[in-house]
């Protein structure tokens, strides 16, 4: 097949990752027999430095004329002073509400070759396996906002109509259709109107996907939970802001933010794909940020945007592989490990692939 792909790399490690990922998505398609065009534009920090705004109109046309979007991550010290009038982040959600990229899907699962590693005891990490369906585009980040400018006053809004909730919860119920059939609802109804909303909006829906077994938890006791008894999570649906929150708490079942992908989806095939993590600008250009979470987003771009699903199954294939066989990045690496590059880990990766 053909493909136009459009590549964000954006600040921080972002491009690091990214470049290695555009290497894997040509092997594959070079193996495969399909053409992939890839084109690059400027998201983020860059693109304020270069042009004074974090999502350029270049950027938004390449995006238009593409099948998918891969993105590395927006952000970074540089242009994190408060009082500025723009910030990077602004591009990256300029880029989900341009697009109506309204169901982000991070999936979550442990890897048993780090289990070691992770600060939960190794029984409560068995068969962890959780889809998350984080609502994107509304919500308090897109809600009607004071900021304080000369007063002394600012505030943000959640505001959610039932269709904006339905459609997020369509996404999760079918998902937990296709898995093993369970919904746990995320909200804080018992203090929030917006939230009380979001649950009768679900209860309403389950009655579409009787086969799913649903459940409701608030958020704050979902924290509690996503610890206690990871393994008995299936797809869990929640807000905007609630969903930012519990994808980053959840990513430590997973050993390390760094192995997280996540899909940005509409109801079309088209997405947005970028790994959870952000620029780690601590180890910025350094050589050594895991590119795990990046290479299993292109995996998802494959299978969502291109119906790929062999392909996709391939790059995850190869990562399970690099893992098992011992290879790794320094933020999965145990103390008695000697941790590889990305460059290294990436090659790992490659060579798998092209020997597949
Ligand atoms: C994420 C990030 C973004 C978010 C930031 C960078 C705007 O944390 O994708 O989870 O809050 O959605
Ligand atoms: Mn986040």
């Amino acid at each position: 097949m053909q493909a136009t792909i459009a590549v964000l790399s954006g600040d921080g490690i972002g491009p690091e990752v990214v470049s290695h990922a555009t290497r894997l998505l040509a092997a594959i398609a070079e193996k495969r027999g399909h053409q992939f065009r890839f084109v690059h534009g400027l998201i983020g920090g860059i693109a304020i430095d270069e042009t004074g705004d974090p999502l350029p109109p270049e950027t938004v046309a390449i995006c238009e004329d593409a099948d998918a979007i891969l993105l590395g991550a927006v952000g970074g010290p540089k242009w994190s002073d408060p009082t500025a009038t723009v910030q990077p982040e602004r591009g990256l959600l300029g880029l989900r509400q341009h697009f109506g990229l309204f169901a982000n899907l991070r999936p979550v699962k442990t890897y048993p070759a780090l289990a070691a590693q992770a600060p939960l005891r190794a029984d409560l990490l068995q068969d962890i396996d959780i889809l998350f369906v984080r609502e994107l585009v509304s919500g308090i980040y897109f809600g009607e906002r004071q900021e304080q400018g000369a007063g002394d006053v600012s505030y943000d809004t959640m505001t959610y109509t039932s269709a904006q909730v339905e459609q997020v919860a369509n996404v999760a119920f079918r998902a937990a259709q296709g898995r093993r059939g369970k919904l746990c609802s995320v909200d804080k109804a018992n203090v929030l109107a917006s939230m009380r909303l979001w649950r009768r909006t679900v209860v309403a829906l389950h009655e579409e996907y009787a086969d799913v077994e649903l459940e409701h938890l608030l958020v704050d006791a979902a924290t509690m939970h996503l610890l206690t008894r990871p393994g008995s999570f299936d797809v869990i649906v929640a807000g905007n802001m609630f969903g930012d929150i519990l994808s980053d708490e959840a990513s430590v079942l997973a050993g390390s933010l760094g192995m997280l992908p996540s899909a940005s989806l509409r109801a079309d095939n088209f997405g947005l794909y970028e790994p959870v993590h952000g620029t780690a600008p601590d180890i910025a250009g350094r050589g050594i940020a895991n590119p795990i979470g990046m290479f299993l987003s292109a995996a998802l771009l494959l299978r969502y945007s291109l119906r790929l699903d062999d392909e996709a199954s391939a790059i995850e294939a190869a990562v399970d592989a690099a893992l098992a066989d011992g290879l790794r990045t320094a933020d999965i690496a145990s103390a008695d490990e000697t941790p590889v590059s990305t460059d290294e880990f990436a090659a790992a990766v490659l060579a798998r692939i092209e020997t597949s």
